[in-house]
């Protein structure tokens, strides 16, 4: 069973590769970005406190996604293990995660900080289904519409230049630390998120071996 944490910078391509792993390994995506931007979107009270913390860049009280991710995260890993993406994002949370679940790997993916800012200022991702796209890396077929679904794509509020700063500066303070807390537990490989998609997922796997 694997039980995986994916770890990294804003736009560093965890989702991307989430997406693609969860499926060759056969075991649950959860992402804490997603599952939160879910509950804003249905306008439930965890969700409208969530969503002036996530367009201004900053965390969400460790409460707040705890309550959001807890069950799912039970559930999950009591079947066939998971692939968690965006949490843990401070010591507080890795703790926390302790007292739950075990986990086996955490993949620290790395990017310059040039190709973040570059990535997430061109993403554009489909409301429907949540498909990430790039208007300079990765364009859908038919500009501005995902390939999918055919959906209006829209850019998160997140992904705007004052938000974008803020979540770089909250990344190096409270979730970077985690690097060595989990080299220090014997967890921690790091893949070189640069090139391709392809590229990074051969990293990934090899990393995984
Ligand atoms: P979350 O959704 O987790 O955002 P993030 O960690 O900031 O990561 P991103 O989704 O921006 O980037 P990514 O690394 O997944 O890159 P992606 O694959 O999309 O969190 C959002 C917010 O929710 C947080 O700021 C916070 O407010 C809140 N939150 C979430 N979890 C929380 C927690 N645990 N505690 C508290 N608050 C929490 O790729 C980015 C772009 O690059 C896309 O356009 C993609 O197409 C493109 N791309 C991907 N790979 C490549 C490649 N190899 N080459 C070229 N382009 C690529």
């Amino acid at each position: 069973m694997h039980r995986i944490v994916f770890l990294g910078p804003p736009g560093a391509g965890k989702g991307t590769q989430a997406a693609r792993l969860s499926k060759e390994l056969g075991v649950h995506h959860l992402s804490t970005g997603d599952l939160l931007r879910a509950a804003v979107a249905a306008g439930t009270p965890p969700g409208r406190e969530a969503r002036e913390h996530m367009n201004a860049g900053r965390l969400v009280p460790d409460d707040l996604v705890l309550a959001i991710l807890n069950e799912r995260l039970r559930h999950a890993d009591a079947r066939e293990g998971f692939l968690l993406e965006g949490f843990p994002r401070n010591l507080a949370q890795a703790r926390m995660i302790e007292k739950n679940v075990h986990v086996d790997t955490v993949l620290s993916f790395e990017l310059p900080e040039r190709l973040l800012i570059e990535r997430l200022s061109g993403r554009r991702t489909c409301p429907v289904c949540q498909t990430a796209y790039n208007i300079v890396t990765q364009s859908p077929k038919v500009p501005g519409r995902c390939d999918r679904d055919g959906a209006e794509l829209v850019q998160r509020p997140d992904d705007r230049p004052e938000a974008i700063s803020t979540r770089l500066t909250v990344y190096a303070d409270k979730t970077a630390p985690l690097l060595s807390y989990y080299r220090t537990a014997g967890l921690l490989r790091t893949v070189d998120a640069t090139g391709t998609p392809e590229e990074v997922a051969a990293r990934v796997r090899s990393a995984l071996r």
